[in-house]
């Protein structure tokens, strides 16, 4: 049966939760689920904007039908191409054969790449600023390339001011009935996993955030709809300076993400003695996390979310111990830049280890190594207190001043 939402007048939700899946991407642990979001709107002519993943096309194609009421459907927008949002176009243009497919020169060559056998499709092609009036309501196209894909757009609805926003804005997590962000505990619910789901999704597209960004100051929007996780119509400035900050690559708060890899608990016993000093010198929001253990979206996540990071790992087969060498390959990737780090290394007969961190480092913008980057020889003996001291004053002091 149909599960739908009139989230507006003559605008309905008509997306849906996957709680099954294991995995975004197949890379991005879901432990509370996804939601994808659609949505019609009904005026003098009908709009679709956005389709869903294939996981809850059933349910989808009946939401579809109950809130078109029995009408023809007459423009699908496709503000992303991904295939999260895009199983099942085809299916619906079967459907509604008169449909307009709408979108930009690279939405469209996206679609005929996914669709090759795609016939008699009626395309709309947008650009930048372009209009499309409905009746009452009038849709306007925003492009927002690399706002996770080239093809990316907004459609702000101008009528009532309310932005279908893609990718951005969005959240890890299913919906629990409740679709604004307003009416559940997103503080609990969806904070962490709002923050979770940019740095690990659009991070790297900080600078074309920004643009954006720049590119909606003046534009009355009073509802922002991502396809993805809740919709916003209280507060916007929250979820707006949020991602100002975050495509800064701006830390949220002072505080200290210790991430370390360990064999047999030497590396970890060298963080632990470390936090315990931070703690002593009177540092707060400290986060400790065992990187082959703790999946890397997290630990990154904390990362954007916090001024310095310590990071400790061994040398193994004359390298860097491949879960830490794999963190710093994904955060050099996202682009994450602007935090001051200390780092700790541990070798037995063979040092790589912290030589190789200081290495991917150095290629990224902004990472300030403060403090003497030590090297356990094996495991920490009582000489090793000065420096642990003396790395835990530098730490302190620096994160104490930041932010
Ligand atoms: Fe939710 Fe970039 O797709």
């Amino acid at each position: 049966m149909h599960a739908t939402r009139e989230i507006l007048p003559g605008i309905h939700w008509v997306g849906g939760s996957d709680r099954r899946l294991e995995r975004f991407e197949n890379l991005f642990p879901l432990p509370n689920g996804i939601t994808y979001n659609a949505w019609t709107i009904l005026d003098e002519k009908t709009a679709l904007i956005d389709t869903v993943d294939g996981a809850i096309g059933p349910l989808f194609l009946e939401n579809l039908a109950h809130a078109l009421q029995g009408r023809p459907l007459d423009y699908l927008v496709v503000n992303h191409m991904e295939p999260d949002h895009c199983a099942h176009i085809d299916a619906i243009l079967r459907l509604h054969p008169q449909a307009r497919l709408v979108g930009n020169t690279k939405t469209h060559a996206f679609f005929r790449q996914f669709y090759p056998e795609a016939k008699d499709v009626h395309i709309l092609e947008v650009k930048e600023g372009d209009r499309l009036p409905l009746g009452r309501r009038t849709l306007r196209f925003v492009l927002a390339p690399m706002v996770h894909w080239p093809e990316v757009m907004f459609t702000l609805e101008e009528t009532e001011g309310i932005l279908f926003s893609a990718d951005a804005f969005g959240a890890f997590g299913a919906l629990p009935g409740n679709l604004f962000a307003d009416e559940l505990d997103h503080a609990s619910l969806f904070l962490d996993e709002t923050r979770r789901y940019y740095a690990n999704i659009v991070g790297r597209y900080g600078p074309q955030v920004q643009a954006v960004l720049r590119k909606l100051e003046g534009v009355q929007i009073r509802t922002i709809c991502p396809l993805h996780g809740p919709m916003w119509r209280k507060d916007l400035h929250v979820l707006l300076g949020l991602y100002d900050r975050w495509s800064r690559y701006a830390p949220e708060k002072r505080g200290v993400v210790l991430a370390y890899g360990s064999m047999y608990g030497n590396t970890e016993n060298a963080v632990h003695a470390l936090a315990a000093r931070l703690a002593d010198l009177g540092t707060t929001d400290m986060r400790i996390h065992d990187i082959s253990k703790v999946h890397p979206s997290y630990v990154i996540a904390d990362f954007w979310k916090y001024s310095h990071l310590v990071l400790a790992a061994p040398t193994y087969n004359m390298g860097l111990y491949y879960p830490m060498h794999n963190l710093l390959h994904e955060i050099s990737s996202l682009g994450l830049r602007d935090r001051t780090v200390a780092l700790i290394g541990n070798h037995t007969w063979s040092s790589a280890a912290l030589k190789e961190m200081q290495g991917m480092l150095s290629g990224m913008k902004g990472m300030t190594v403060i403090g003497m980057p030590q090297d356990v020889r094996s495991a920490l003996r009582a000489d090793d207190a000065s420096w642990l001291d003396a790395l835990a004053r530098e730490v302190a002091e620096s994160a104490q001043l930041q932010v």
